[in-house]
């Protein structure tokens, strides 16, 4: 017998730059109108069998609309969401993505499956080797590595967990940074991490597993003849080398490069290619917690209002794999890198940032001096909350326990 209807007010809860809420159907919108932005543009030659790890949410999920949506591949996507349980907690955001993801694909004809779990494992390994031999036709062309996480099990030493931290390395960092729950500005320090945290991040956000999926793929024969695969990195401008690019990310970061290396060897033999694409600085579930970073976006996308060169994960990435991926317009670095973040890093942009972000205070932040509005909205419609077309207020939680991802 199914569950009786309980209505459940929809509203924002944030703590600090974290959500504690969503509005389901508002991320069902929100990821219809990525849809309809790809389909927009047009179809264009691609993959035609993608794996995503991380395809639930920003810029894993965006690779994987533009890639069924504008290449008309079917997918596969690993993530790690958590589903309704009651009143109080009706899952995550990047559950409801999956869910809406997989309907409007399988409504275009598409296979879309998703597996909920920790990708940092053998046994989801093991269950998606398994799905693509009996199920998705034996073969991938592209794999697209997009996770951000806390921490990851040692694969050799289950005892053994280490955890991702966002600091910087060597000395104290100390500037501003945009508190969303309270719409404040104030001053934070950041303290060095010690070896041990710069260790436990690189084995978590670096490219280790990324290497272990591709030659757990290879060796399980199911890399198709000209194989692809991309990881998102990050550099930014000098105003951010503190934080993100000399600190630990930038470290993990700097390891997930030399993989991409380690990783060409071992598909240079059916012609794949294993690709590093610096994108630029988006509001997400990640970045919004990264210190100080928030301030810099609220004055890069007022600058990028001016210059109209502001772009959201599924702008981005359809550029990404429409142009470069694929589309033979690389903009490529001298390290071999794609480069679509060279909008964001043109010298006129960041000079104009960098004067703003000397003028930006507790009392004007929050105001039409920044981009603050911008990043907020975007903040929210990542939890379905402030999306156009989606203006319901209350949901059935029998109904949401019911969908499927
Ligand atoms: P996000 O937090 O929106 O998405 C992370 C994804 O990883 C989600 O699908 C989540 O379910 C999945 N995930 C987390 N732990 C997992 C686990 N143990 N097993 C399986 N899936 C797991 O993050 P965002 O910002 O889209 O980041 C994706 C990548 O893009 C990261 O490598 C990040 O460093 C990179 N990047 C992000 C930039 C930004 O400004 N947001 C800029 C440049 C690069």
């Amino acid at each position: 017998m199914s569950e009786t209807s309980t209505m459940v007010p929809l509203s924002e809860k944030l703590q600090g730059n974290v959500a504690r809420s969503v509005n389901p159907y508002g991320c069902r919108q929100a990821v219809l109108n990525q849809i309809a932005y790809v389909q927009a543009k047009g179809h264009y030659a691609g993959a035609k069998k993608a794996l995503i790890i991380g395809g639930s949410s920003s810029y894993g999920l965006a690779s994987r609309i533009t890639t069924a949506f504008g290449q008309g591949a079917d997918t596969i996507s690993v993530s790690y969401e958590r589903p309704p349980r009651d009143e109080k907690m009706l899952g995550t955001a990047g559950w409801y993505n999956n869910v809406f993801f997989r309907e409007a694909a399988e409504k275009a004809g598409l296979i879309a499956k998703n597996f909920n779990g920790d990708a940092f494992t053998q046994d989801i390994k093991d269950q998606v080797i398994d799905y693509i031999k009996t199920t998705f036709g034996g073969q991938i062309d592209l794999l697209v590595y997009s996770v951000a996480a806390p921490k990851r099990i040692n694969p050799d030493n289950p005892d053994e967990v280490w955890r991702s931290v966002i600091k910087s390395v060597g000395e104290s960092v100390t500037g501003e940074n945009i508190d969303l729950e309270k719409n404040e500005l104030f001053e934070q320090t950041v303290e060095p991490a010690s070896e041990a945290e710069v260790t436990a991040t690189k084995h978590v956000m670096g490219g280790e597993d990324w290497e272990i999926w591709v030659n757990e793929l290879k060796k399980a024969g199911v890399l198709a003849e000209g194989f692809k695969t991309i990881l998102y990195s990050y550099i930014g401008p000098k105003s951010t080398y503190a934080f993100y690019h000399e600190g630990t990310l930038g470290a993990a970061k700097d390891a997930a490069e030399a993989s991409s290396h380690k990783i060409q060897k071992v598909i240079n033999d059916i012609n794949g290619e294993a690709l590093i694409s610096v994108s630029r600085a988006v509001t997400t579930k990640a970045s919004v917690v990264i210190p100080i970073f928030p301030l810099y976006c609220i004055a890069l996308y007022k600058i990028e209002e001016k210059t109209g060169t502001h772009e959201t994960p599924i702008m981005h990435k359809d550029r990404l794999f429409r142009d470069m991926v694929y589309g033979g317009r690389r903009a490529v670095d001298e390290s071999g890198r794609l480069r679509p973040d060279a909008w964001e890093q043109r010298n006129d942009i960041q000079d104009q940032v960098a004067d703003l972000m000397t003028k930006i205070t507790p009392e004007n932040f929050n105001s039409d001096l920044t981009g603050y509005a911008e990043f907020r909205r975007e903040f929210l419609q990542l939890n379905g909350f402030e999306v156009p077309g989606a203006d319901e207020t209350e949901v059935d939680l029998a109904a949401l326990k019911r969908l499927e991802p």
